[in-house]
């Protein structure tokens, strides 16, 4: 990065194979238009592979992790449940806050957790606050381990980022929801994988099979969660509309 040029009336364009967009830099509209250049391009240049939590690598937008960093601190779930581990920085993530907190544990669940992984995990200080399932996050078999293992938790989070295919994520929110404490959340992320399909590295399917279509159609048929929309307000997301509140302890059908 580096200083521009860049006085009170600037304009910031886009020239997207001919057609123009033009917006005034400083207004939200360009505030908007750079975030959403800003996730292209980032995802471009991997930037979401760069974040360490306390050692570990977090697949994550620097935003997302500052905004579940302040879920966590908000709600103080004291249990996670997060499926997606990959190299576990999101656990990691959850059980410091926890740490602080003084009370509280993870489940991180992964159809496969790398040797490599599991190993730095569960030699990491705040491994006494994680237990890893290794398995789909939809078959019965884990789901019922999970829930197995809910038992005595007043604050349930659940986060969810391993298949984003809409039909699992779908799958992963109709399973997980029931467990999700009423005032705490469910996160639903990489929804935004619908939105740099057309970058140079980006996949032409991403653009109708991505986690949007599974939190439209969950939020259609249950009234007990709704959007924080505050969670987003920093820019750039990998998970636009994925910071679910639970509202009730029933399940709401929409009227
Ligand atoms: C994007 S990474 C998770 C990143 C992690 N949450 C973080 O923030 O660093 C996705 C993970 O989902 C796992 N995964 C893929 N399909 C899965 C499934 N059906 N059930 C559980 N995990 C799955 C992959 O093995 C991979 O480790």
């Amino acid at each position: 990065m580096h200083d521009v040029n860049a006085p009170k009336d600037s304009k910031l364009t886009l020239d997207a194979g001919g057609q123009q967009l033009s917006v005034d830099l400083y207004s939200k509209e360009g505030f908007d238009l750079l975030n959403s250049l800003l996730l292209k391009v980032g995802a471009e240049q991997k930037v979401m592979y760069e974040p360490t939590w306390l050692g570990r690598p977090i697949i994550q937008f620097a935003n997302d992790v500052v905004v579940t960093q302040e879920l966590l601190w908000k709600v103080k779930p004291d249990l996670v449940i997060e499926t997606g581990v990959a190299h576990g920085g999101s656990l990691i993530l959850s059980a410091s806050i926890q740490q602080l907190l003084g009370e509280g544990r993870v489940i991180g669940v992964d159809i496969e957790v790398r040797p490599h992984n599991r190993k730095a995990i569960e030699e990491h200080p705040l491994a006494h606050r994680v237990e890893l399932i290794e398995g789909s996050s939809i078959a019965p078999e884990t789901v019922a381990a999970v829930k197995a293992r809910v038992q005595g938790a007043k604050r349930i989070m659940v986060i969810l980022d391993s298949n984003h295919s809409a039909e699992h994520v779908r799958t992963e929110m109709n399973l997980y929801a029931e467990l999700v404490s009423p005032g705490s959340y469910m996160i639903v992320q990489d929804g935004a994988q619908a939105w740099v399909s057309d970058i140079p590295r980006g996949k032409a399917e991403w653009k109708n099979d991505h986690p949007l279509i599974a939190i439209d159609g969950f939020l259609a048929e249950n009234a007990d969660f709704e959007i924080d929309e505050s969670c987003t307000r920093l820019g750039v997301t990998s998970s636009p509309r994925g910071y679910l509140r639970k509202t009730s302890s029933e399940r709401l059908t929409p009227p």
